[in-house]
């Protein structure tokens, strides 16, 4: 059947959200207990168990989960911290928040992740983290970048897009030191806004747990559950406020126990696409990777420039005129005018980045897209020649 001619409207992203939520959520606000309590220890504990990670923290979002990751690992001026050149750029932001330099390394086109061969070169004395990101889903390569590291360099996992993706048979938010998921509504599971902290250590979970919470020694539950209304607490270190609010924690919840689904229908849509979009010699597929899951956050391919009929813009102004949202698939942050101008860096020290930044193309791939959609984009895509 020729779709061609049927108006349609696909968004690239559409959150997965009905009564359940709606219910979950007014028995918070029935309850009148709104901010950071039962709702959010449930969804931490529930997420925690289901990635098998000892502690999980909810935040505000992946930003402030990242923030208070390196807070908490004491990461401050004179420090550096090695980030991909081709990112969101909360990955960089939160290194600048505590005074240390990021120090950019560039990512493979292939996988879009960062490529742990130009790791080792970047490494200097003051190198106290690395922050990879699982973008679009797809874990970095963690062995190859364990290889190339100093033992003491901590891992942070940008998990941002990776809730329910594995690297070999291990979850995303359990391969390196801490990591932070974000449940934006661009994510697969979304809490309006919202974060998840995931670490194994106990000491790490505790000075973040203070932290989200202004640094205060006591809790809130403690507070207000306790025996002893007198005690105010006291305040030891440096904090913020990075509490989740019990909405949102309800939210969640019902959001979590859709996730299996969500990524088993994405990742058979994602299947379909490589199949049919296999021939158009223009267009790079993302690939799945041999071993481990790709959550499919994003469905993020590669306009050939050297091969395509019309630049990668013109292909975005055209599949917009038919009604099809697309996205560049995310930023080459040291060409950005903040990193640029600050670090002196030129657009060409990173390629690989700044040619994902120009090509790099999302189409739409999420939950709320019906069959006749999905062969829509299929068909107007094949039609560009
Ligand atoms: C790779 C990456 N890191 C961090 C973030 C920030 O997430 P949030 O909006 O929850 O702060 C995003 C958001 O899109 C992202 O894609």
């Amino acid at each position: 059947m020729n779709l061609s001619n049927t108006i349609r409207k696909i968004s690239i992203a559409q959150p997965v959200t009905d009564e359940e939520e709606w219910f979950s959520v007014k028995e918070s606000i029935l309850s009148g207990w709104l901010t950071q309590g039962p709702k959010v220890a449930e969804f931490e504990k529930a997420f925690a168990s289901k990635f098998t990670i000892n502690h999980a923290l909810a935040v505000t979002s992946c930003t402030t989960g990242l923030h208070l990751a390196l807070a908490a690992l004491d990461i401050g001026p004179g420090d550096e911290v090695i980030i991909p050149a081709f990112t969101w750029i909360a990955t960089a932001n939160v290194i600048l928040y505590c005074g240390a330099k990021p120090v950019f390394v560039d990512v493979e086109r292939e996988t879009f992740n960062i490529d742990p061969k130009l790791i080792s070169e970047k490494v200097t004395d003051n190198t106290k983290a690395i922050i990879p990101v699982h973008l679009f889903g797809l874990c970095a390569d963690m062995n190859a970048i364990r290889k190339v590291i100093p033992a003491h360099v901590k891992i942070i996992e940008d998990a941002a897009c990776a809730a329910g993706a594995k690297y070999n048979d291990q979850w995303a938010g359990s391969l390196g030191d801490i990591a932070s998921f974000s449940f934006h509504p661009r994510k697969i599971i979304t809490t309006g806004e919202g974060g998840m902290v995931t670490c194994e250590n106990h000491k790490l979970f505790e000075q973040m747990n203070q932290m989200r919470n202004h640094g205060a020694t006591v809790s809130e539950e403690q507070r207000h559950h306790g025996p002893k209304p007198y005690i105010l607490p006291d305040f030891n270190l440096l904090g913020f406020n990075y509490r989740m609010t019990d909405l949102q924690g309800a939210i969640g919840i019902v959001q979590l126990k859709k996730l299996d689904y969500l990524i088993d229908e994405r990742a058979k849509w994602a299947k379909w696409y490589n199949e049919q979009l296999k021939d158009v010699t223009w267009l790079g597929l993302p690939k799945e990777p041999e071993n481990g899951k790709h959550s499919w956050q994003s469905y993020v391919t590669y306009v050939n420039p050297e091969k395509a009929p019309i630049t990668r813009n013109k292909i975005m102004e055209f599949l917009q005129e038919k009604g099809i949202s697309t996205r560049p698939g995310t930023h080459a942050v040291h060409m950005l005018t903040l990193y640029k101008n600050r670090f002196n860096i030129k657009e060409n020290d990173f390629p690989a980045a700044k040619d994902c930044d120009a090509n790099s193309m999302a189409i739409p791939l999420h939950n709320m897209m019906t069959i006749k959609d999905y062969e829509y984009v299929v068909q107007i895509i094949k039609s560009i020649y």
